[in-house]
């Protein structure tokens, strides 16, 4: 007999088994991979490549790391990783493999595929050994994994001992005001903006309530620890709109 799980959880605002999750955001995602660069730049008026060299500055990349980048769509953090690394290894991995064609086409013409691998896969159930990397990172995806606490151990897991977690993600803004206003821009615009650009209204929809559902910097520092991180603590970026996290496994 199969047996199912009746737990659920929230796909955007609407509440969904969690059976059901993975596959409504891979539909996401393989619905918006052509455009999904463009967006990027548009929607949030290119700050998004600040904020992905403020993760950099603060990660400090070494010669001769080796980086697993989960979620890594298109490859924009270990593209960032393998400039200042100088040298090194970034493994993406991304459970939408339409958004890893992007990225290795990327790689392609600006010549860096020597130093990166293409993986198709589950930040919930890494195919990797225990203690494997110097670096995880994971930006702008934690928020679409179904379970945020097994996708934590999982990356405490596949890091070696003195290794570095950094998580880049949409967060919430302290300030009311501010938030009521981000809130207007991003119901009212995004969506519609998704219709005008990939013709999608609804997977933008769906990334921009993803965002409210998410926890607060605080609450998810406290996820870090429990999954066994050290030293763990966050830094905002442009006044809370988006967060950092940083732990060690020690
Ligand atoms: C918003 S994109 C982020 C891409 C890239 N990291 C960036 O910062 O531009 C989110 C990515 O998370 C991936 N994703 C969502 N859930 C995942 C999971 N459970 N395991 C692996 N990848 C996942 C999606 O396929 C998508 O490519």
């Amino acid at each position: 007999m199969t047996q199912t799980s009746d737990k659920t959880t929230h796909f955007g605002f609407q509440t969904v088994p969690e059976s059901e999750k993975a596959g409504k955001v891979h539909g996401v995602f393989t619905n918006v991979a052509s455009k999904y660069d463009v967006m990027n730049d548009v929607m949030s008026m290119g700050i998004h490549r600040i904020w992905k060299d403020a993760m950099m500055d603060w990660l400090a990349p070494r010669a001769g790391q080796k980086l697993l980048d989960v979620a890594g769509g298109t490859g924009d953090i270990s593209f960032r990783f393998l400039d200042r690394a100088g040298s090194g290894h970034a493994t993406v991995l991304d459970m939408t493999e339409q958004m890893l064609i992007e990225g290795r086409q990327r790689a392609e013409a600006g010549e860096k595929s020597a130093s990166l691998d293409w993986v198709v896969g589950d930040a919930m159930a890494l195919p990797f050994p225990d203690n494997t990397f110097d670096v995880y990172t994971i930006s702008f995806g934690i928020r679409n994994v179904t379970r945020v606490p097994d996708a934590l151990s999982e990356a405490f897991r596949v890091l070696k001992p003195g290794g570095r977690l950094m998580v880049l993600e949409f967060s919430q803004i302290p300030n009311p005001m501010m938030q009521w206003a981000y809130d207007r821009y991003s119901f009212n615009v995004i969506p519609p903006m998704g219709k005008l650009i990939a013709n999608d209204s609804d997977s933008y929809q769906y990334l921009v309530e993803s965002i409210r559902k998410f926890p607060d910097q605080d609450t998810f520092l406290q996820m870090i620890k429990d999954a066994g991180f050290e030293n763990a603590k966050y830094r905002n970026l442009s006044m809370g709109i988006a967060a950092l996290h940083s732990g060690w496994k020690i």
